[in-house]
């Protein structure tokens, strides 16, 4: 018989979103109750590559369910095969893998719990390949993860942006104008796809289905002729025009991915209000979106997900990541669910059912 395993250690990489502190709750009591003892790693990738960690006890994972955030802190600017290293105002990149797989070692760990995105899901299936065994668990307010229905944390930015669309649906009312809002999501559409249907936008626009200028300015004019004297139009940071590219803000290297979108609703309204003449207005949700206490519905995926996780683990089952499949949580290889980004199709279910409740994408045809 091979050996149980013993020490499992838990990390949080790049963005955070809600739902992180309910998996290490899902992970770090069921470990216990089998005996396992648990480190969380500080920092994402950070702390695996700088050595911080600490101990985690079911004292330090009481109360944390409904709690936004991380205990544990994470970073995006932590790639250990992608070490952004400042010198004299100059930044090098460097592997410092081995150092990770160092600290494995050092720490004695049988595995490691790794929640994260697509970023963490490339990293993970990397030291995979160096020999550390890892779970994956798929988290980002994005759902751009492939393998899985969902991701934990999607459920809770939708909620944020149908809220914030119910409260632009009043006063867009009230003032006749035209109300445009900025979501995240990168390059895939699905919170501007979900939170939109959710709260009755007008318009979506997604990086998916570049959008025609004409198309937009006429939904609007038309929607005034016919007595409806406001619109709402939800706008993915990745839109883009079929003439145009991506808008961005900038870019970091010391990133995962260095790229920073946004920009794109404040364009579309400049646009929409010289082009038709109507008060437009921009909102840039942000990472509001990210914050605070999880949907219960992400509660409930994410403990899921989390005790899953350590199931995995428990039977050895490693360079797997917990998805979910239907109304179930199965298991997918970690290269599965990198191999491409999960966007929105065309023809998805609620891209047709936001169009026949008269929803625009911007586009003549779908
Ligand atoms: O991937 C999650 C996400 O919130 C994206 O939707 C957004 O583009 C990005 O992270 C923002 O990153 P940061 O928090 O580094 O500004």
């Amino acid at each position: 018989m091979s050996k149980r395993i013993k020490r499992i250690g838990i990390l949080t990489g790049g963005g955070d979103c809600p739902g992180l502190n309910a998996v290490i709750r899902g992970v770090t009591k069921p470990a216990h109750d089998y005996g396992l003892k648990v480190f969380g790693i500080l920092d994402g990738f950070e702390g695996l590559v700088e050595g911080r960690a600490t101990e985690l006890y079911n004292k330090d994972v009481s109360g944390i369910l409904a709690t936004g955030g991380t205990i544990l802190g994470s970073s995006n600017k932590g790639d250990p095969f992608h070490w952004p290293e400042e010198n004299g105002g100059k930044i090098k990149i460097l592997d410092r893998s081995k150092d990770a797989m160092r600290n494995y070692e050092a720490w004695a760990l049988d595995a490691v719990i790794a929640i994260g995105g697509d970023g963490t899901m490339h990293i993970s299936k990397l030291l995979s390949d160096m020999g550390m065994n890892i779970v994956g668990v798929p988290k980002t307010i994005d759902n751009d993860i492939e393998a899985t229905d969902l991701t934990f944390g999607h459920d809770s930015a939708v909620f944020v942006v149908s809220e914030a669309l119910d409260r632009l649906h009043t006063t867009a009312s009230s003032h006749h104008r035209v109300m445009v809002i900025e979501v995240m999501g990168r390059y895939a559409g699905w919170i501007a796809l979900n939170g939109g249907l959710a709260g009755g936008a007008d318009i979506i626009l997604i990086p998916e289905l570049p959008f025609d200028w004409n198309v937009v300015y006429d939904r609007v004019l038309q929607r005034n002729i016919s007595g409806k004297r406001f619109s709402i139009v939800c706008v993915a940071e990745g839109a883009k025009p079929k003439d145009g590219g991506i808008i961005t803000k900038g870019k970091d290297i010391k990133r995962t991915d260095p790229v920073q979108l946004g920009g794109i609703g404040e364009f579309v309204a400049k646009k929409i209000s010289k082009n038709t003449g109507l008060e437009t207005r921009t909102t840039v949700l942000g990472h509001l979106q990210r914050g605070g206490s999880p949907t219960p519905y992400d509660r409930i995926l994410s403990t899921k997900f989390g005790t899953n996780a350590i199931q995995l683990a428990i039977k050895k089952q490693f360079g797997r990541m917990v998805a979910l499949k239907g109304s179930e949580i199965k298991s997918v290889r970690i290269i599965d669910a990198i191999s491409r980004q999960k966007l929105v199709k065309p023809k998805d279910q609620a891209v047709l059912a936001a169009h026949a409740v008269g929803v625009s994408f911007g586009t003549e045809k779908l």
